[in-house]
């Protein structure tokens, strides 16, 4: 039997509370502003269904795992670990994972403030009418004009960063439950009119046929592990994010039910911002593998075209970054709790700490688009920001993610799955728990034996 267990940190009020801060966290730039220009970079349709598959037999798997293990542990990553590790009889190396995942959320909240900033940015640029009637160069400018700029993307990123650690210092659950309540509704509609206007720019097909027409000949075996990566990235698995939410959900809640409600969510938002943004891109003749401005090259197109468009590209900026906001406070609150748990200091201290940290590193993030955007500052062909995102993205998080499916399919008792996951031994146990301990751990260890050139997937 499960005694009720509780997070010292407290619990979320309901299981929808914690299906609408895990959609918070999952929802955020990854489906915005990444999806879109990584589609765009490896050609399209072959990407977003490897994409679509790593989600299906990748993600929802690992994502019930995570949730599983943080109820189960009712701490912070590091410490539900090695409780896990050591109630289930398990070696306490396991508790290295906690620690891994802590440093890749610390990571990545250092590069994605930098990119909620151009988020913040461009609202107050839509707002105050700068994109109306924008051409295709002008947004190229306006673009360009910023990135080129350190201090002013160092402004946004600080005011980003500040933002986010003032939440998590007060406790993300507070102010969260109902932001992202809001938010998530409005951002789909104002999706909806963004893929209104795509479908009137006269290349709507085109785009649909870019995105979901496959050309295999267009993907490669990077494009692969790029696929992956963004499948762990966009559901924010492998660091503990949804781990540490897990630690949260109360204990009645069906795991199951609610990963397939977020995955789903997820994934709609992000085919969205695709269905809006490639039709632009090719009706205005932009190149799809433009990088990471992408959509701060097309969506001010649209709104400079429509009828209310410095309203509507201000609120949909808004949005952005609200979405931006409840995905960072997760990255970081896997290290903040496991410093109040274990370093005895304060939330306020901690929150801090951390932000003051990952701000820092920020910096080099912010230096990428301009002062150090040269050769000369690169590493394999990569800026400072690209050699972090592809660290903790295709790297990192799959890592992570692996040896949490393996811990949670071979390291825990039967048993103890079962009481956690509160279902019988039926079918639905049984296919899940035959996808986390073959397939999921096959198939990551397959596409990074396919990168590192060891195995061939896709032939060329
Ligand atoms: N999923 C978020 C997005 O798509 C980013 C994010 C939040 C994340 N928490 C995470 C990514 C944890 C990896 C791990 O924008």
């Amino acid at each position: 039997m499960s005694e009720r267990r509780e997070s010292i940190h407290g619990q979320w009020s309901s299981r929808w509370a914690f299906i609408l801060a895990a959609t918070g966290s999952a929802v955020g730039l990854g489906n915005i502003w990444k999806f879109p220009y990584i589609t765009g970079e490896n050609g399209g349709g072959a990407f977003v269904l490897i994409y679509l598959l790593c989600i299906a037999v990748i993600g929802i798997p690992i994502m019930m795992a995570e949730i599983l293990l943080g109820r189960r542990g009712r701490r912070s990553p590091i410490n539900t670990m090695r409780f896990l590790a050591k109630s289930e009889g398990r070696t306490s190396l396991w508790r290295y994972l906690g620690w891994a995942g802590v440093i890749a959320g610390f990571l990545i909240l250092s590069y994605y403030s930098v990119i909620a900033g151009w988020a913040v940015a461009y609202f107050f640029r839509a707002a105050t009418g700068v994109f109306e009637g924008v051409t295709a160069a002008g947004v190229e400018a306006i673009f360009g004009n910023l990135t080129a700029d350190p201090e002013r993307l160092l402004a946004w990123h600080t005011v980003f960063m500040v933002m986010t650690m003032v939440v998590v210092s007060r406790g993300v659950r507070s102010g969260l439950e109902r932001a992202v309540r809001f938010l998530m509704p409005a951002l789909f509609v104002l999706l909806l009119v963004l893929v209104g206007y795509a479908a009137n720019t006269g290349a709507f097909m085109e785009g649909l046929g870019f995105l979901f027409r496959p050309d295999f000949g267009a993907i490669t075996a990077n494009g692969v592990l790029i696929a992956m990566g963004h499948a762990f990235f966009t559901l924010s698995l492998g660091m503990g994010a949804i781990m540490v939410y897990g630690s949260y959900l109360p204990q009645d809640a069906s795991i199951g039910k609610t990963t397939l409600m977020i995955a789903a969510a997820d994934t709609t938002v992000a085919l969205l911002a695709g269905m809006a943004i490639f039709p632009i891109v090719l009706a205005n003749s932009m190149e799809p593998g433009a990088g990471p401005g992408l959509i701060l090259k097309t969506l001010p197109i649209a709104f400079g075209h429509m009828p209310g468009g410095s309203f509507f590209g201000a609120l949909f900026f808004l949005l952005l970054v609200f979405a931006a906001w409840t995905s960072a406070l997760s990255l970081i609150e896997p290290l903040v709790a496991y410093l109040v748990e274990n370093v005895g200091t304060t939330r306020l201290k901690a929150s801090a700490w951390c932000g003051f940290g990952a701000w820092l590193l920020g910096v080099g993030s912010v230096q990428s688009f301009n002062v150090w955007s040269g050769e000369e500052y690169q590493l394999w062909g990569m800026t400072f920001f690209d050699v972090l995102d592809y660290l903790t993205a295709n790297i990192m998080l799959p890592l992570g993610g692996l040896l949490i499916a393996l811990f949670a399919a071979w390291g825990m008792r039967r048993s103890s799955l079962l009481d956690e996951l509160q279902i019988t031994d039926g079918v639905v146990f049984r296919i899940w728990r035959f996808l986390v301990r073959y397939v999921t751990p096959i198939a990551v260890i397959l596409i990074f034996l396919n990168v590192i050139g060891v195995i061939d997937l896709t032939g060329h």
